[in-house]
């Protein structure tokens, strides 16, 4: 069977660690992509020479142009900026727009088959301006922030439980933000309400620390946003669509009706993953909390949305 083509754009911190994750579950052949000359290139090769150590077989260059991208299945864009300790995601806006727009359009004429996967910040807006740059349709673009969102809450809870991260499910809803809607009713350890495990100001204080998830790691680091989970989070959404796995797993994917009418912006939302990109959003029961938490994170999404349509180009 034909091996996947994954291309990676941005060498730094994530798109690295995507393609050492991609690389090491032999996900497919990898093109790492970056402006800095050399960059992608000395990660490649130091990674290919990984290989034979580690016992995976993956074909990985990198190139500063996008014709050794061609004919990708999956292209996962980790390009621009990434926020420093007092910023918040959205200050990133103007350039990362920018940048990814540029991207985008490079690599979906070099691919026009590819599965997108943005992961670049302001997240919801960044995948917003990939679909519009690429023309590509609703199921073939999507965001990561829902699996890492939900992999902090979930390991907020396995330490507090004292129990296995791998038994703790979680679903989380909206935008990629300190609005950002973790939804505690939906959530179970091996099948047991979280209620009946922790009680509700621990649980609040999780929730809260899952929000602010990429500022504790900022502040922490100083130099840098996180890395080694949301690229863990990108891979494992390469690998539902590359293995046609059928995950569900929280994306940001193109709403329109859904949702009580979305109106037509990505935002975080169960979807079912597999060969054709985001093949069903599954639409979850709100409660009135939920319900006006999630309009919220909406709210705050269209209104990113709206303000990138500036930096688009015409
Ligand atoms: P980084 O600074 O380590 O890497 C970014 C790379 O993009 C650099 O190597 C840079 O040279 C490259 N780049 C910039 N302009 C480019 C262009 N026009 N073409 C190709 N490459 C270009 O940053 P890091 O930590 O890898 O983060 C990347 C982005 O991902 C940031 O915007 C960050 O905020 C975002 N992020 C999003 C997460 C999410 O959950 N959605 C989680 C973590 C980071
Ligand atoms: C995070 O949540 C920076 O969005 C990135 O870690």
């Amino acid at each position: 069977m034909k091996r996947a083509k994954i291309t990676i754009i941005g060498a730094g911190n994530v798109g690295a660690t995507c393609a050492h994750w991609a690389a090491a579950k032999e996900l497919g052949d990898i093109v790492l992509v970056d402006i800095v000359e050399g960059l992608p290139q000395g990660k490649a090769l130091d990674l290919f020479e990984a290989s034979p150590i580690e016992g995976f077989d993956a074909a990985i260059v990198g190139a500063n142009d996008y014709a050794a991208t061609a004919g990708s299945d999956i292209v996962i864009i980790t390009s621009g900026v990434p926020r420093k300790p007092g910023m918040s995601r959205d200050q990133l806006l103007e350039t990362n727009t920018k940048i990814v727009a540029d991207v985008t359009a490079k690599a979906a004429a070099a691919s026009p088959d590819a599965i997108l996967i943005v992961v670049s910040n302001p997240l919801d807006a960044m995948v917003f301006t990939a679909w519009k740059v690429s023309g590509f349709p609703t199921h073939r673009v999507l965001g990561q922030a829902g699996v890492l969102d939900t992999a902090r809450y979930r390991s907020f809870i396995a330490a507090e439980i004292g129990c296995s991260v791998e038994d703790v499910q979680a679903m989380l809803l909206g935008g990629h933000g300190d609005d950002m809607v973790p939804l505690p009713r939906y959530t179970t350890v091996s099948g047991i309400p979280i209620t009946q495990l922790i009680g509700p100001g621990k649980l609040e204080e999780i929730v809260t620390r899952t929000r602010n998830g990429g500022a504790e790691i900022v502040n922490l680091l100083k130099t840098g946003s996180a890395y080694y989970a949301p690229s863990a989070a990108t891979v494992a959404m390469a690998e539902a669509i590359i293995r046609d796995k059928k995950r569900v797993l929280p994306c940001a994917a193109y709403c329109d009706e859904e949702y009580g009418g979305v109106g037509g912006y990505f935002v975080g939302v169960p979807c079912i993953l597999g060969a054709g990109g985001v093949e069903k959003i599954i639409e979850v029961e709100l409660d009135a909390r939920e319900r006006e938490m999630f309009n919220a994170s909406v709210q705050h999404v269209r209104d990113l949305c709206e303000a990138t349509k500036k930096f688009l180009p015409k």
